[in-house]
């Protein structure tokens, strides 16, 4: 997990978030081992930004991995902050109920949750397969 927060605190400090300056880094690491990161990237056209894990998301796909086996998300302040909902589900396509997620901050891991935790009864690619 110390690499992938290693990660997520290098790429938070490239955010471009100069309307919200909340800076968020995330770090995922595929089921091959290799680490994928991310950060928000704003727009003047507000509901154009992108949060920190689907930037993290595209850059494992975009490298060919289609597993996130764990998660590192690293937000600026004391408060622990979570996954929006949106990336909960982007999460959800690559990984299982059970992904660890490690919620942390500047100075380190707050806590660890799951994805199953942060979205129950979740709609995921199985659904789609025909029976
Ligand atoms: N944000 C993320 O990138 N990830 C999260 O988990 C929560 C929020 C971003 C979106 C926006 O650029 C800024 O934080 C404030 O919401």
């Amino acid at each position: 997990m110390d690499d992938l927060l290693g990660l997520a605190r290098r790429l938070m400090l490239r955010a471009h978030a100069p309307y919200s300056k909340f800076h968020v880094g995330a770090a995922l690491r595929a089921a091959d081992g290799s680490l994928h990161g991310g950060c928000n990237v704003e727009n003047a056209a507000y509901p154009q930004g992108l949060c920190a894990e689907a930037g993290a998301i595209a850059a494992m796909v975009a490298a060919g991995q289609r597993r996130i086996v764990e998660c590192v998300v690293v937000g600026p302040g004391p408060e622990v902050i979570t996954p929006c909902g949106g990336c909960r589900q982007k999460l959800r396509e690559f990984a299982s109920d059970d992904l660890p997620i490690h919620l942390c901050g500047p100075d380190g891991l707050h806590r660890t949750v799951t994805l199953g935790q942060l979205l129950p009864l979740s709609f995921g690619p199985s659904h789609l397969e025909t029976p």
